[in-house]
């Protein structure tokens, strides 16, 4: 496949591909989605993924009878699902029983081997996910259905295709294989689950509390775009159904065969982390010894699952109507720990969410001191049934943040006092209100202590204007002295007086001046994520501001033009309107722009009016100084237009190492200027 590659891109150096080249193509891009997502073993860059994907997208285009389902570019989200339909699994998926000692591995491993015959076990992570199964018929991905009740689940086939890591084709023909069902988990990584929150908390969002419930509730969410951003991962653990072609008989049989044939066939498997064991006594040490690397693995785990190796002893084993006989589950003991929950702080976001943080008698779980854990909001305390006074189950997995499992309700002695959540803001006073699809409480006073000091330590940080040695000790300090009550005065403190402040000298004041001063130069995308509007995060954006020559035109957007713009959903896009439908935010945009910061996209204004406008450019070979793109979009800065093959129209072909057919072809065509990357390195800066 990397030879097919070479060969493509070879090709694309002069000429376009072919409609009779589409199916290589696509088995292309599924070989690098497969190395990069399953394999860990990204071989070619984005810049050439997106290239060859763009190629596939112009071919479909232009011949769209020759568009197939399992095609890479098929998972593209269109609008939102109408609800999802019941459907029955090919073979009821079963749960497994469970084991919690070594006895009880050896109870179960005597009753396999009740015929004496010798077994082999293979031992793989138990996923703490949301379980899943697909059905591929002729190599492609025709079905994908959540558990529900093990006999019927949830088709969820447009969701599951915005999982990267869910292969739309997989070559089960080259092991003689029709039809399979397979079963698996999905999960939310913990590196995307703290992103996640992350991203909720800058939107002003509730956050969620942990990895295995927001998987499973992703899942069934009706807009499959929301679903491509959370970024969810795959795992499958089990063919549960196999029909092979009239011709052909099985070539695999034991289990970790099959989870090998699963990765090789570009669908992640616990092909890495299983262990084939001769005995339950190296069972044991197996589960004991990758209970250690629990904490290091990039997802939750809560236990292993320990299967008959052999495909055909599986069989004789059979099974009950709840489980398997060939496999069991090993629960690792959660980091778990008792305390009691002494009083609940209601803490204020910039967007006025009111968060109920639990304060508790503080306790050691898995090795972290916990005193205080995010209840989240009001439904949450009484799923819960939280009280004051309250024993309370804590448990931390892995990385995670800590969560309240649940209350002890038969240690409670009568004298336990129920959480009242405020009807008004516990720092301004202001009644608090509930958005008819929301869980938070928020509080609406535009002008609340904490609101104000969230949304200006908001804008002045890393990701938006990226104040340096402002600090929000500052920001609270200068609020308090009443320098500071709106993004606004950031550029209008009163330095003199601030100079007078304990600790803080000429020179950081100086210091913060000069950082004042270079952020009035940030580019727009940097200001529209540092107003803070709700659902705006970097990505969003990013998107607004290539979209804009000056900020205000956004008065104009209606929420459905907003909606054309990629990641844009409704909920965003009415954001988006009604922040710019508010006077007072008009007033502030105006007020910033008199101030000196840039509400006009530079990038883009320059690029109208740049040096090399009209010009059209052409990058060949490799660059040694620059990336690729960060190269084609300064020539686009300066107003260029970038080309993708030699012809009369090219004005100027740059060369890095190793140029080819290109260089020959722009050398016969005399009107091309041939630059060297210092050349154009030059030219660009004029
Ligand atoms: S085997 C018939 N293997 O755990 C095959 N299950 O508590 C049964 N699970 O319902 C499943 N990791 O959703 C299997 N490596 C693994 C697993 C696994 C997670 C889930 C699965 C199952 C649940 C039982």
């Amino acid at each position: 496949m990397k030879d097919l590659t070479h060969t493509l891109l070879h090709q694309l150096e002069t000429q376009p591909l072919q409609q009779t080249q589409i199916e290589d193509l696509r088995n292309v891009l599924r070989y690098h989605e497969a190395q990069y997502y399953v394999h860990n073993n990204t071989i070619i860059d984005d810049y050439t993924f997106d290239n060859l994907y763009k190629q596939l997208e112009i071919l479909e285009q232009q011949y769209p009878q020759l568009i197939t389902p399992s095609s890479p570019t098929q998972r593209v989200a269109n609008g939102l699902n109408a609800g999802f339909e019941t459907v029955a699994h090919l073979v009821p998926m079963l749960s497994l029983a469970n084991s919690y000692n070594p006895a009880d591995l050896q109870d179960w491993d005597r009753k396999c081997r009740i015929n004496k015959e010798p077994i082999s076990y293979c031992v793989e992570p138990k996923y703490d996910g949301a379980s899943i199964s697909l059905l591929y018929e002729n190599d492609v991905l025709i079905r994908a259905t959540t558990r529900g009740n093990g006999v019927a689940g949830d088709d969820i086939t447009v969701n599951a295709k915005q999982i990267a890591s869910i292969p739309l084709h997989a070559a089960f023909s080259q092991y003689g294989l029709h039809t399979v069902e397979i079963r698996g988990e999905i999960i939310m990584t913990k590196a995307q689950f703290a992103a996640y929150n992350l991203q909720l908390q800058a939107q002003g969002m509730a956050t969620v509390a942990n990895p295995r419930n927001t998987a499973s509730g992703t899942l069934r969410i009706k807009d499959p775009s929301e679903v491509k951003r959370r970024k969810l991962s795959a795992f499958f653990y089990h063919l549960s159904y196999k029909q092979y072609k009239t011709d052909k008989t099985p070539t695999i049989f034991t289990h970790a065969e099959e989870l090998n044939m699963l990765c090789k066939l570009g669908i992640c498997s616990p092909y890495d982390d299983k262990k084939v064991c001769a005995n339950i006594e190296e069972v044991v040490t197996y589960i004991n010894q990758f209970e250690l690397q629990r904490d290091n693995l990039p997802y939750e785990i809560d236990g292993m699952v320990v299967k008959v190796n052999n495909l055909a002893q599986q069989e004789q084993l059979g099974m009950t109507s709840h489980h398997p006989r060939w496999a069991i589950a090993y629960k690792y003991k959660a980091r778990q720990a008792t305390t009691t929950l002494t009083g609940v702080e209601f803490q204020v976001g910039r967007t006025g969410a009111v968060t109920p943080v639990a304060k508790l008698t503080p306790v050691i779980v898995g090795g972290v001191t916990v005193s205080s854990i995010s209840i989240h909001n009001e439904e949450y305390i009484k799923e819960k049934n939280l009280m004051i006074g309250d024993t309370v189950i804590i448990e931390r997995a892995g990385d995670v943040i800590p969560q309240i499992v649940s209350s002890v309700i038969a240690a409670r002695k009568g004298n336990e006092v129920a959480i009242i959540f405020p009807t008004t803001c516990p720092v301004c006073n202001a009644a608090l209100q509930k958005e008819a699809d929301e869980a938070v409480w928020r509080c609406v006073n535009y002008n609340c202590k904490e609101q104000i000091v969230g949304r200006i330590i908001h804008f002045i940080s890393k990701d938006a204007l990226d104040i340096a040695g402002f600090g929000e000790a500052n920001v609270l300090r200068f609020y308090e002295q009443g320098y500071l009550n709106n993004i606004t005065d950031v550029y209008t403190l009163p330095y003199d007086k601030l100079r007078n402040l304990d600790g803080l000298g000429t020179k950081s004041i100086d210091k913060l001046q000069t950082a004042i001063e270079s952020s009035k130069q940030q580019p727009l995308h940097r200001v529209i994520y540092g107003l803070g509007i709700r659902f705006v995060g970097e990505g969003t954006a990013k998107i607004l501001a290539q979209q804009l020559t000056h900020l205000l035109q956004l008065q104009h957007y209606t929420s459905e033009q907003l909606q054309q713009l990629s990641d844009v959903g409704p909920k965003v896009a009415d954001s988006i309107v009604s922040y710019f439908n508010n006077p007072q935010h008009i007033a502030l945009l105006t007020k910033l722009e008199q101030l000196g910061l840039q509400l006009t996209n530079t990038l883009k204004s320059e690029a109208s009016g740049g040096a090399l406008s009209g010009k059209t450019f052409l990058f060949t070979g490799t660059l040694l100084q620059l990336k690729r793109a960060d190269a084609e979009a300064m020539a686009e800065a300066k107003g260029a237009k970038i080309l993708s093959g030699v012809s009369s129209k090219l004005n100027y072909l740059i060369v890095g190492d190793d140029a080819g057919s290109k260089l020959e072809k722009a050398k016969k065509l005399a009107t091309i200027n041939i630059l060297t990357e210092a050349e154009f390195i030059t030219l660009i800066n004029g």
